[in-house]
C-alpha cells in the first residue's frame, strides 16, 4: 500500500457469526455490542457465515431462514448497514476463490491439528469442508485486508493460521495481505448457561431452558430465569463459588447498568426468588426493543434482502481488488 492510500484510512475489522442457531443474549454482550461500538472508528465488515454453516448437515429451508434471521438480528442489535459492510458470505464468491489459492499453501497438518476440527469431526460425520474450514476463515479475513478480528477464545487457533498464511504469501510473493491481529473484547460480559453455569451459553444447547434467545418473549425470558440453576445457600454475592448467582448478577448488571456492588446492596436481605424476579423483569425490558426492531425488519424480507444486496456489492468491491492482486502474483493470466 502506498502512503497516499494510507491517508485517513481507518483500520479494517472483520468478524462473522455462523447461522447455526438463533442468536442468544451471549452473542449480544460478547460480540454484537462490541461490534456496534467499533463501527464509527473502524472500517467494519460483518458477515453471516453461511458457507461455514454447511460444514455440518443443514436443512436447506432452515439454513435460508436462519441466515436472514441472523442478518435482521445484527441490524436490530445496532449494526448500521450504511456505516458497516453487512453481508452474507456466499454473496461474495471471492471468499471461495481465495480459499482455493490459500489451500495450496496450507499443509495438511496445519488443518488437522485444529481442536475445533477434532471435536466437530468426532461429533458430526467428517468431511473435507470441515477440515478446510480454517482456510475459508482465513480467506474471509485476508480478502478484506483486515487488521483486527474480534473473536472468542475458540477461534484464536484459526486466526493464527490466517496470520501464518498471510505472512507466507507475503514472503513468497511480496506484500499482499495485511496480517490480522486478534481483537479481544473487554471481559466481564461472558454469559453462562442458565442450567449449567460452568458452561458457556450456547445457541445450540439441547436444553432450551439453558439459553436466552434474542427472540424470546418476555414470558419465556422470565420463566427461564425463574428456573435457572442457583447455588446452595443464600445471599446474592458475586463469587466464583456461586457461578449460578454470578451469572444472574451479570445478566442484571448488563440489563440494568447497575454495578455488582449496587446489586449486592439492593438484594442484601432478599432471597433467590425475589432476586430472580428482578433479573427476569430487567432482562425482559432490556431485550424488548431489540426484539421489536428484529420482527419489524424480519417481516419485510424484500427490504432486508435489498440491504444485504447493497452490502454484498460494497464488500465485493474490496474483495475483488485483493483477489485480482493475488491472481496476478501467482501467475494466472488476466485478459
Ligand atoms: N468461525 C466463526 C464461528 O464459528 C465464524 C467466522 C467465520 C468468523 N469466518 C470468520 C469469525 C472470520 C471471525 C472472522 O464463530
Amino acid at each position: 500500500m502506498n502512503s497516499i492510500e494510507n491517508i485517513d484510512k481507518k483500520p479494517v475489522i472483520l468478524s462473522g457469526i455462523t447461522p447455526s442457531g438463533i442468536l442468544t443474549i451471549g452473542h449480544l454482550t460478547g460480540a454484537l455490542h462490541n461490534w456496534v461500538k467499533l463501527q464509527n472508528s473502524y472500517d467494519c465488515y460483518f458477515m453471516i457465515a453461511d458457507q461455514h454453516a454447511i460444514t455440518v448437515k443443514q436443512e436447506p429451508a432452515a439454513l435460508r431462514k436462519r441466515t436472514l434471521d441472523t442478518a435482521a438480528m445484527f441490524i436490530a442489535c445496532g449494526i448500521d448497514p450504511e456505516t458497516s459492510n453487512l453481508f452474507i458470505q456466499s454473496h461474495v464468491p471471492e471468499h471461495s476463490q481465495l480459499t482455493w489459492v490459500l489451500s495450496c499453501f496450507t499443509g495438511m497438518g496445519e488443518c488437522g491439528r485444529m481442536t475445533q476440527y477434532k471435536d466437530k469431526s468426532e461429533k458430526h460425520s467428517e468431511n473435507v469442508g470441515l477440515f478446510a474450514y480454517p482456510i475459508l476463515m482465513a480467506s474471509d479475513i485476508l480478502i478484506y485486508q483486515a487488521n483486527l478480528v474480534p473473536v472468542g477464545e475458540d477461534q484464536k487457533q484459526h486466526l493464527e493460521l490466517s496470520r501464518n498464511l498471510a505472512n507466507r504469501f507475503n514472503f513468497n510473493y511480496s506484500e499482499t495481505f495485511a496480517v490480522p491481529e486478534p481483537f479481544i473484547a473487554e471481559i466481564g460480559a461472558r454469559i453462562m448457561s442458565l442450567q449449567e453455569p460452568n458452561k458457556k451459553m450456547s445457541k445450540s444447547d439441547e436444553n432450551s431452558n439453558a439459553t436466552i434467545f434474542l427472540t424470546d418473549s418476555d414470558t419465556e425470558i422470565k420463566n427461564k430465569i425463574k428456573r435457572a440453576v442457583t447455588d446452595s445457600g443464600t445471599g446474592i454475592k458475586f463469587s466464583d463459588e456461586k457461578p449460578g448467582i454470578a451469572n444472574l448478577m451479570t445478566l442484571y448488571n448488563i440489563s440494568s447498568g447497575k454495578s455488582f456492588k449496587e446489586i449486592e446492596e439492593e438484594f442484601e436481605n432478599a432471597g433467590y426468588g425475589d432476586f430472580k424476579k428482578a433479573v427476569g423483569d430487567s432482562v425482559a425490558n432490556y431485550l424488548n426493543p431489540i426484539r421489536d426492531k428484529y420482527f419489524e425488519l424480519r417481516n419485510n424480507e424484500l427490504k432486508l434482502k435489498e440491504i444485504l444486496s447493497l452490502g454484498a456489492d460494497k464488500a465485493r468491491k474490496t474483495a475483488m481488488k485483493t483477489l485480482r492482486k493475488v491472481y496476478k502474483k501467482i501467475g494466472f493470466v488476466s485478459l
